[in-house]
């Protein structure tokens, strides 16, 4: 007793506590047995901690106290494992400080014994206490003015002046104040002209009738800023429509201040650190001005910085804008502008929005992904397919109509042709070669090439992705619609072809028609244009050929192809080509028919186009023999020639595409 007397006197004497209780090993003081396991546990309610102070130890010494030990531990951990014998000044060094649990928490004394003792221990002895915490030392709930400790809590409380805040810790100046009414005055910071509080939350409210409006200005302006330029006190002024500020530092409010307000509040706020002067303030009243920025995406006639009320103004919405209006679509109105500061009509000026483009076939988006179809907004179309290539740059805008237009003012809803075919380009394999005496062509070679194979045989050129052209002589005494032709193949009997049905056919007007399968007068014009029902899907193997664009000369060389008669053939089934030369008309014997400047004559010795191959293709430059970006160009059409096909002293006959040209672009243009 008379030692824990003096330990009890050697506790700090602030700290209010009770006494616990004893504890001590089984046995103590005589000695411990083996095989022992003793636990128990003691616990603080809460704003309290268990402390406990051990007065004796004396157990077996051992490597890391295996034999016998005895654990204390605070809280789920272990603070201590003890054996061995430990002096009373020693327990009060190093071990007895620490052994405290958390506050509201436990210790816990465990004491485990083995099997054997080879000598006698007297075991372990000493006592706990419940302690009250002293909360207003520890830095995690610090009282920014003071702190009062008592058992089991403590408490924050403010000096005079101050409030306690809700979070019960910061001492907050409640200032501030609400005028209603007032027009004229003036507003400081707490404390003026002294420095303003720490902590402080100062709102002033100004409040006058809502014809009105506020004018403030700051005669004096010291508001605490970091070095970094951060208000950390700071002036804000709210009015009906927004919120300026925060202003600290160098960054002043502007003077005078207009609010366009009737109602404003003015907060400050401090910091809890800093010496600065704070602000003075004086504010007036003045009438309510309406402004042209409440009106957007317009221009405003009369164009004023501000109005007074009663001023009549004439909104008209800016180009590429309209008002929202559900029954019509209009660019102006009218307004008034209202004591309040408001004006009387306020409708939005809405950015017109063109849709969705309307795509013409075969053209899709370059750029679907980030599409914006407002004014002004751009979009870019491509063609869909290989086979066709566009005819502008494909670039639109969104007018102020809400058209998309081109470069041009072509509206995309009326753009007939975007994407034209790609002309004169084909499959090129090199193999085959030199119709009668020609050598069969590979598949894609001359795409152009068109097949009737009905009585008459004859040949076409696709010249479009509708259009074709032949001899009037193949296509004479037919309906309109009654023709069918055979495209994409290089075998007449090959299933594998694109059948494309008449719509229209259209003989030249000069041509002397005789009726179905009659030899003619005279070939003269023996041209004929053929519009197919549907658009010709282009392809590798079924692809247009361009138009002349000069008149050939003669002694050039061209190719010409056909499914006609070869050799003692008369029909050939495979599409055959052949090179001839263009010969001056004079030189070329004319069989006793009328020879006129719309016809080409051509030959080669053992070449030359036959029965079944008129209407087909003579074209340039010969086959196999062009540049890669230069197209090949439709020169003439199988039209006559003697029936000895291939005979040396004789030239077959062409009609000269060149001289149609304004007929065949017109007539393509009307049907
Ligand atoms: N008029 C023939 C036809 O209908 C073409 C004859 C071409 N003859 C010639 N020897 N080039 O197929």
């Amino acid at each position: 007793m008379i030692i824990f007397c003096i330990i009890v006197l050697v506790l700090p004497v602030s700290m209010p506590m009770s006494l616990g209780g004893w504890v001590q090993s089984p046995g103590h003081p005589h000695g411990y047995d083996p095989d022992v396991k003793h636990e128990e546990k003691h616990c603080a309610q809460s704003g309290h901690k268990v402390k406990l102070t051990l007065t004796h130890l004396d157990l077996e010494e051992s490597h890391n106290c295996e034999n016998d030990r005895l654990e204390i531990w605070a809280d789920g951990e272990l603070l201590f494992t003890l054996c061995g014998h430990k002096s009373m000044s020693e327990l009060q060094t190093f071990i007895n400080p620490k052994l405290y649990s958390n506050p509201g928490g436990c210790l816990k004394i465990s004491f485990f014994t083995d099997y054997s003792n080879p000598t006698r221990h007297v075991g372990y002895r000493g006592f706990y206490t419940i302690n009250d915490v002293n909360e207003c030392e520890e830095l995690e709930n610090k009282c920014t003015q003071r702190c009062n400790n008592y058992i089991g809590g403590y408490r924050c409380f403010c000096r005079p002046g101050y409030l306690l805040d809700p979070d019960q810790h910061t001492c907050r100046v409640s200032c501030g104040e609400t005028r209603r009414g007032s027009q004229e005055g003036a507003l400081m910071s707490p404390d003026w002209p002294g420095s303003y509080p720490e902590n402080s939350i100062c709102s002033y409210i100004l409040s006058t009738e809502e014809d009105l409006q506020y004018e403030l200005t700051f005669t004096e302006f010291d508001v605490q800023m970091t070095e970094d330029g951060r208000c950390s006190d700071s002036l804000t002024i709210k009015t009906l429509s927004g919120i300026s500020g925060p202003y600290c530092g160098h960054k002043r409010p502007p003077s005078p201040f207009t609010t366009r307000s009737h109602h404003i509040e003015i907060i400050f706020r401090s910091d809890d650190d800093g010496a600065n002067k704070g602000f003075r303030l004086s504010y007036k009243t003045k009438e309510k001005k309406c402004f042209a920025s409440v009106i957007k995406n317009s221009q405003l006639i009369p164009n004023l910085p501000e109005y007074s009320r009663g001023d009549k103004i004439t909104v008209h919405c800016a180009e590429g804008h309209v008002l929202n209006l559900l029954d019509s679509v209009k660019h102006e109105y009218e307004s008034t502008c209202r004591s309040n500061g408001k004006w009387s009509h306020v409708i939005p000026c809405e950015i017109i929005d063109c849709g969705y483009p309307p795509l013409p076939e075969l053209t899709e988006l370059r750029d679907e992904k980030d599409l914006r179809t407002t004014f002004k907004e751009q979009i870019s179309l491509k063609c869909s397919s290989k086979y066709y290539q566009m005819t502008g740059n494909g670039n639109f805008i969104c007018d102020s109509d809400g058209y998309w237009v081109s470069e041009t003012g072509q509206k995309l809803s009326e753009a007939l042709r975007i994407c034209e075919p790609v002309c004169g380009m084909n499959t090129e394999i090199l193999v085959g070669g030199n119709v009668f005496g020609g050598k069969p062509a590979t598949l894609g070679e001359i795409p152009w090439q068109l097949l009737h194979r009905q009585s008459p045989r004859g040949g076409a050129a696709l010249i479009s992705d509708y259009w074709a052209l032949t001899a009037a002589h193949v296509v004479d005494g037919f309906e309109d619609t009654s023709m069918t032709w055979l495209g994409g193949m290089v075998n007449a009997k090959n299933k594998q072809n694109t059948e494309m049905q008449t719509e229209k056919i259209i003989i030249h007007p000069s041509y002397k028609k005789v009726g179905k399968n009659e030899e003619p007068q005279s070939f003269d014009n023996d041209i004929a244009l053929i519009k197919m029902s549907a658009r010709v899907p282009l392809g590798p193997n079924i692809r247009p050929v361009c138009l002349p664009n000069t008149p050939i000369s003669e002694g050039e060389s061209g190719t010409v192809s056909g499914f006609g008669a070869f050799k003692r053939i008369e029909i050939s089934q495979l599409l055959r080509h052949g090179d001839v030369k263009i010969y001056p008309l004079n030189e070329c014997d004319s069989l006793n028919f009328p020879v006129t400047d719309n016809m080409i004559c051509a030959g080669n010795d053992g070449v030359d186009s036959c029965r079944g191959d008129s209407g087909g293709p003579f074209f340039y430059p010969r086959l196999q023999q062009k540049s890669a970006d230069e197209p090949y160009r439709l020169l003439g059409l199988v039209s006559w020639g003697p029936s000895e096909c291939g005979d040396k002293r004789f030239k077959g006959f062409y009609t000269k595409v060149f001289n149609y040209l304004d007929w065949i672009k017109e007539t393509m243009e009307k049907n």
